[in-house]
């Protein structure tokens, strides 16, 4: 919408995991070299962690980038909330499995023939699971069993498991006690730091088009910082509210005005808010108490 009006090629603060837009903080870019690493040196089990919205599902579009261009097959669920038979079938079909795929014992069949003749032509098999905190635990069983697969030189099926923190605890229950044994990397996404905050948007808004930006100044970003608590998904959400509001008001430049209606629009909550609204003279008392933060990918 206001795209043209800040001479934008493409909008800069999309929700959407799109790799074209990603920004590769020191620990972005150390858990995108450890996945990798991971999967090549065939380690089995991979687990990687982080807060809604700090850039988990962004990350498993990079690798799966990474695997497309290696010519690496892998299966991509993305939904968790399944049945072991569908998780097969899901399976089958994102590796053109050729099998009924309504058979779970035709699927693994398959899909140890897959893996023997990947590893003979030098290439490992992925299999990514998005959102993996919500899986149930018969479905954790089945992926620990496909896990089995292997021959001297290692792991034959890599699984990378991405999800909540819940994730974790997850796997500390007793009944998966084998499946924790087999994790050999764990990499967790935390949120960014301010001075990373302020590269995200630059980076943002550059691959949009605005080499300079003239759009947020450097007291506003640090504002924009404290309010999203450095969830990438938060400030992409506020960027974009702000924007919107210049862009309403035909001004080219955002406020902390302007930032206080759009925090105040979104229902967020942040550390020290009370105070900075007693000392601006609102009445924090009509906010409501919690953000609410969309779940999902
Ligand atoms: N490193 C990053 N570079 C660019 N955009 C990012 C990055 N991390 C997160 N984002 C953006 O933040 C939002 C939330 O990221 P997402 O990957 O969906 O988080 P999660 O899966 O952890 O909930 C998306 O709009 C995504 O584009
Ligand atoms: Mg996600």
């Amino acid at each position: 919408m206001y795209n043209a009006f800040f001479g934008f090629a493409e909008s800069p603060f999309n929700l959407s995991p799109d790799p074209a837009f990603f920004y590769r903080s020191v620990q972005h870019e150390e858990a995108l070299a450890n996945l990798i690493y991971g999967v090549q040196s065939r380690k089995g089990f991979i687990v990687l962690t982080g807060e809604v919205g700090t850039g988990k599902t962004t990350m498993l579009e990079c690798l799966r980038d990474y695997l497309y261009a290696h010519r690496i097959e892998f299966a991509f669920l993305f939904n968790s909330r399944i049945k072991p038979e569908e998780m097969y079938e899901m399976i089958a079909y994102d590796l053109d499995l050729r099998c009924d795929r309504t058979s779970k014992t035709e699927v693994i069949y398959a899909l140890n023939e897959l893996l023997i003749q990947q590893v003979a032509e030098g290439r490992t098999t992925v299999l990514i699971v998005d959102e993996a905190h919500n899986l149930e635990w018969e479905v954790l069983e089945e992926i620990r069993m496909l896990g089995n697969f292997e021959n001297r030189g290692g792991k034959l099926l890599q699984v990378i498991l991405a999800g909540q923190p819940e994730l974790d605890r997850k796997l500390d229950a007793p009944n998966l006690r084998q499946l924790k044994q087999r994790i050999v990397l764990r990499c967790n996404l935390k949120p960014f730091g301010e001075a990373e905050t302020v590269e995200y948007i630059q980076t943002r808004l550059e691959k949009a088009g605005m080499g300079d930006n003239t759009v947020f100044p450097p007291d506003l970003m640090t504002e924009i910082h404290v309010r999203s608590q450095g969830i990438p998904r938060l400030v992409n959400a506020i960027c974009d509210n702000l924007l919107l509001t210049a862009f309403a008001l035909e001004s080219r430049v955002c406020s902390v005005e302007m930032l206080d209606e759009v925090t105040t629009d979104m229902r967020l909550e942040w550390p020290g808010r009370r105070l900075r609204l007693r000392s601006s003279g609102l009445s924090p008392d009509v906010r409501a108490p919690q953000p609410q933060l969309a779940r999902g990918n």
